[in-house]
């Protein structure tokens, strides 16, 4: 049997007269750069949110650069590089593989501006406890959202737990695009629409520009396509619960440990991430029974050569380098087959239970 990691082709063939549509007005229209399917779909995904406004950009990247650069937060901050700050890069929990919120408050100082905790995998981030470190402090949350669409936290969705929040429509997301795209939320009127501007030109209206700025505008055709597929995310995300509890299930009472849904959390599963002891081993055999699988990170942040100016060291983030090493990301997406995922698991066990050394044994 083969096994795709991710197959974007189950999710459009049946979308495809929807989309081919969304394609036919905004051609009859040419409303190509946001216009009118953009604002229909900001509306319906702050609904979604559950927020006041969103403002759609061309990438999840851009949203966290513009939602920083609104908040007036750049160079000689401690926030993220891509305004000039300084990115400070605490470690992570064991259990949910978000940021650690006691590790947070012993990071924070007079420099920071922001905490930008991630909803790693589709999991959100122990919010209640980061935003009382943040209004401890009188600093922002930002949500990075961007695995997270439809995630719940203590009832409330991702998108709606902080001072704003990021996501990115990349295809392969929860919910993706047909190409980039990507969003900022928040409840904060002045904030929204100064991100607005922010991804045009610093326009308040056609051709009067209040400060210099970017293009980082969304395209109409997707925004349509984004709004086509919106009111079928809960089912998909559904899906994916259902499949990740099938394979954690499986796993139960074997050495592979499955991701742990948090009590507070409601999980979308955009990875589906489980730690095992020797995971090249595992892998190697995986592809060689046609199983596709990933690795989501192999090198944590803080140990990229693109930060290296920033003098960390191997053992500085020890949960996260644990992680980075031993983690093996199966095949999930909306559409997997259930028939893939037992066949996944059921080689998974035998592969982890035929380990030339490690052998049979209790769950670590
Ligand atoms: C957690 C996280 N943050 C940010 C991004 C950046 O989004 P984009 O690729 O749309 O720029 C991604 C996308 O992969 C992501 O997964």
């Amino acid at each position: 049997m083969k096994v795709r990691f991710v197959d974007l082709s189950a999710q459009h063939k049946p979308l495809e007269g929807e989309l081919r549509a969304v394609f036919d007005r905004v051609m009859t229209k040419c409303s190509f750069v946001l216009g009118p399917e953009v604002e229909k779909f900001e509306e319906m995904f702050a609904a979604y949110c559950g927020v006041d406004h969103c403002v759609a950009v061309s990438n999840g990247t851009a949203a966290l650069q513009l939602a920083l650069q609104a908040l007036g937060i750049g160079s000689g901050d401690e926030a993220i590089s891509a305004v000039g700050a300084r990115p400070v890069f605490v470690d992570i929990d064991p259990l949910s593989y978000t940021m650690d919120p006691a590790k947070v408050e012993t990071a924070v100082t007079s420099k920071t501006k922001a905490i930008i905790p991630v909803h790693l995998y589709g999991q959100p981030a122990d919010m209640d406890a980061i935003n009382t470190v943040a209004e401890k402090h009188g600093i922002h949350v930002i949500e990075d959202s961007c695995q997270a669409h439809g995630a719940r936290y203590k009832g409330k969705r991702a998108g709606s737990l902080g001072t704003a929040a990021c996501f990115s429509f990349y295809p392969s997301k929860n919910l993706g695009a047909c190409g980039e795209g990507g969003a900022v939320t928040t409840n904060d009127a002045v904030l929204a629409k100064k991100v607005r501007m922010l991804r045009d030109h610093g326009a308040v209206r056609k051709y009067e520009h209040d400060f210099p700025a970017f293009n980082l505008r969304l395209e109409g055709i997707q925004g349509g396509v984004l709004a086509a597929k919106l009111p079928r995310l809960d089912r998909w995300n559904e899906n994916r619960r259902a499949l990740a509890k099938r394979y954690s299930d499986l796993f139960a009472d074997t050495k592979v440990i499955a991701p742990q849904q948090m009590s507070y959390a409601e999980h979308v599963y955009h990875l589906y991430v489980v730690i095992v002891e020797d995971r090249e081993f595992l892998k190697k055999a995986l592809f060689e029974q046609g199983i596709e699988n990933g690795l989501h990170y192999p090198v944590p942040l803080h140990l990229q050569r693109a930060y290296s100016y920033l003098g960390y060291k191997q053992g500085d983030l020890p949960v996260s380098e644990h992680v980075a090493a031993n983690h093996v990301s199966l095949p999930m997406y909306a559409e997997l087959p259930v028939e893939h995922v037992d066949y996944v698991a059921k080689t998974v066990r035998e592969i982890v239970e035929c380990h030339p050394v490690l052998g049979p044994g209790e769950r670590t």
